[in-house]
């Protein structure tokens, strides 16, 4: 399933999806609609930085995901994320995920990913 506040994204994710019975397109409140049918065994959270709450939502082993993450390295001198930067704060200072960021091949993306272990 996926989840989306914006209306005109989820009548072209339906188009997209119309003859994938599996994929579900939820209009909504990503947190509202997700809390009732958690736990997840994969959350891809795709709209900016998220709150602790949201590994409530995985199973033990499930995995959350973050993409479009600006390498360390490539962040300004003066950029606010080198003091503060939720995306890995929640990834790396949770203490129920065990995470790891990869780079991507273009080296200028990370993704983020965090596995559940308690
Ligand atoms: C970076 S865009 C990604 C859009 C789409 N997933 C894609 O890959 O093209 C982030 C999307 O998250 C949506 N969004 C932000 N907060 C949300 C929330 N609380 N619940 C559901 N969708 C949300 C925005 O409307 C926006 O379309």
């Amino acid at each position: 399933m996926t989840v989306e506040l914006d209306e005109t994204r989820v009548a072209a994710a339906r188009r997209v999806f119309a003859e994938e019975p599996r994929v579900e397109v939820v209009h909504g409140d990503s947190f509202d609609e997700l809390a009732q049918r958690a736990p997840f065994d994969l959350l891809f959270a795709d709209g900016g930085s998220q709150p602790a709450a949201i590994v409530d939502l995985l199973r033990i082993g499930g995995r959350l995901v973050n993409d479009d993450v600006t390498p360390v390295n490539l962040l300004p001198a003066d950029s606010p994320y080198r003091e503060h930067d939720p995306k890995r704060e929640l990834f790396f200072g949770d203490p129920r995920l065990v995470a790891a960021e990869a780079v991507l091949p273009d080296l200028h993306n990370s993704l983020l990913v965090g596995t559940r272990v308690r």
